[in-house]
């Protein structure tokens, strides 16, 4: 017989079908109501059995966590919550879970604190949570392939291993096949990496950007979606070692079309997700306003889940320069009363309890802030006509920080090479894109989308560890 997932079968069956429904057993109460789910859908089936005309020894298989396969017909529930009852005709246990063992772990239906659930990354996906969480982080990502292919975009795979260090942080993971206990080494007593695998030293890209440039020059509208390494070491809920970026890149952009692409791409990925993904936005709207009533007020979320993703669908970002921020700030009631760490200075970067005061406090929406001092931002963002900034591009996010960032691309050859040399960066080494400047160059513009803060944002959950299945981050990486 045909199986059918419970997904569908809500969907679309009727009273009197026969089907055959197999998942997981969340709960089996009174020896009779059996929740089923198969991971389709947040929703469960309920089936009912009947239990004095079944075998003990099967019925005490039924066990949370247990897989099963049932066939049976679909009537109306006598339940409140549920539209159908599966009235058992025959059950099969596909595979049994130990009562004893499953206690033992975050499948046991009772509460478990996130911290647990990380520590069982493997058996996570099977909590109403997890599974919530992954469907809506798959459909994020969907509705990003979706958004550049409708608008004509290609997109291009960049390379993983690479030689180049694309933001010049030198955070980088090497990639190397020499043995670390006997390297070879050069006349001047240094490893060789001429000898290395790829005849020179490689690293875990940090950002596909500057080879998505080249095939923007030809190809005019790009993307990339791929996994990115940083090995800074930064234990916070919103950094990971390994995360995935999204970076669109666009030949004749400048940097104001690129914050009008950002603000339309954002909010179409909220729209669809809310269009998608109902049932689990709601489960996580639901969870988070629980959770909230137990915080004092000040640590609540201003907005719920919901209306943080239709806020930003309804409502236009807030646009200010650095310049404009620093004023800001420096007028602000905090920096008065000498409540930042940090100083706030022209020519300094701006420290998350900046950002947070400006978006989370001050502006209370999302803020684009633009126009960089040059010193501290990448060596490829274009010099503005102060020849002090450059224009670049951050987006903040209440609750979550910067979730974008982004620039309009130097494309004057003479300027570019300047600027490789007071970074430091061997003309010899960036030859290959030096010359997309040489060869019919063009204003062009992109920016990276953190994947991972994006699914922050779609799920509502406040740990960047828990919107990735297997987190890798200083000290860990388990599974
Ligand atoms: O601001 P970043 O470093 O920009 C770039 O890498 C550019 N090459 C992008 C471009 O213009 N094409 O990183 C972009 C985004 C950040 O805004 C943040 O959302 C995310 O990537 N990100 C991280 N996410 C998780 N963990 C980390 N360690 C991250 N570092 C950056
Ligand atoms: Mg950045």
């Amino acid at each position: 017989m045909q199986r059918i997932e419970i997904k569908e079968l809500l969907a679309t069956a009727s009273f009197g079908d026969k089907v055959n429904v197999k998942g997981w057993v969340k709960g089996f109460r009174q020896n009779r109501f059996i929740q089923l789910n198969d991971g389709s859908t947040i929703n469960t089936v309920q089936a009912v059995i009947d239990f004095e005309n079944t075998d003990e020894a099967l019925l005490k298989r039924i066990n949370t966590g247990a897989a099963v396969s049932i066939i049976g017909t679909l009537e109306e529930s006598q339940g409140a919550g549920q539209k159908f009852d599966l009235t058992v005709e025959s059950l099969e246990i596909l595979g049994d879970a130990d009562p004893e063992e499953v206690k033992k772990t975050i499948i046991s239906p009772k509460a478990h604190s996130l911290e647990v659930l990380r520590e069982q990354a493997h058996l996570r996906f099977r909590t109403n949570l997890f599974g919530a969480v992954f469907r809506i982080r798959h459909a994020t990502s969907f509705a990003i392939h979706k958004y550049f292919n409708d608008k004509g975009y290609y997109h291009i795979a960049t390379p993983i291993v690479t030689g180049s260090d694309a933001e010049g942080a030198g955070e980088m993971f090497r990639v190397s096949t020499l043995d670390p206990k006997n390297p070879p080494l050069d006349e001047n007593g240094e490893v060789d990496y001429s000898q290395d695998f790829f005849g020179k030293e490689t690293n875990l890209t940090v950002s596909g950007q500057l080879e998505a440039e080249l095939a923007a020059m030809a190809l005019g509208k790009v993307y990339t979606f791929g996994p990115t390494f940083r090995a800074e070491n930064s234990n916070t809920a919103r950094h990971l070692a390994e995360f995935w970026m999204v970076e669109p890149e666009v030949a004749f952009n400048d940097i104001i079309d690129n914050m009008d692409l950002a603000e339309d791409f954002l909010s179409y990925i909220c729209q669809y997700v809310m269009d998608n993904c109902a049932d689990d936005i709601q489960f996580l709207n639901d969870r988070e306003l629980k959770e909230d009533s137990k915080k004092p007020m000040v640590d609540r979320n201003p907005m719920s889940l919901i209306e943080r993703l239709t806020f930003v669908i309804e409502n236009d970002f807030e646009r200010i320069t650095y310049t404009e921020a620093i004023d800001l700030l420096r007028n602000s009631k905090p920096y008065k009363k000498k409540k930042f760490k940090y100083p706030v200075e022209w020519g300094t970067d701006l420290q998350s309890e900046h950002e947070r005061f400006l978006v989370e406090k001050h502006f209370k929406k999302p803020v684009i802030i633009r126009d960089y001092p040059a010193s501290f931002k990448a060596f490829y963002m274009r010099l503005n006509e102060d020849g002090k900034t450059v224009g670049a591009m951050d987006i903040l996010f209440p609750g979550i920080g910067e979730i974008i960032g982004g620039s309009q691309r130097e494309e004057r050859y003479e300027v570019l090479l300047e600027k490789c040399k007071a970074f430091d960066i061997p003309e010899e080494e960036m030859w290959w894109y030096l010359d997309s400047r040489k060869f019919g160059t063009a204003p062009h513009s992109g920016f990276g989308l953190g994947f991972e803060r994006m699914v922050m944002f779609t799920t509502g959950m406040s740990n960047i560890r828990d919107v990735i299945p297997f987190p890798r981050t200083p000290g860990r990486a388990e599974f």
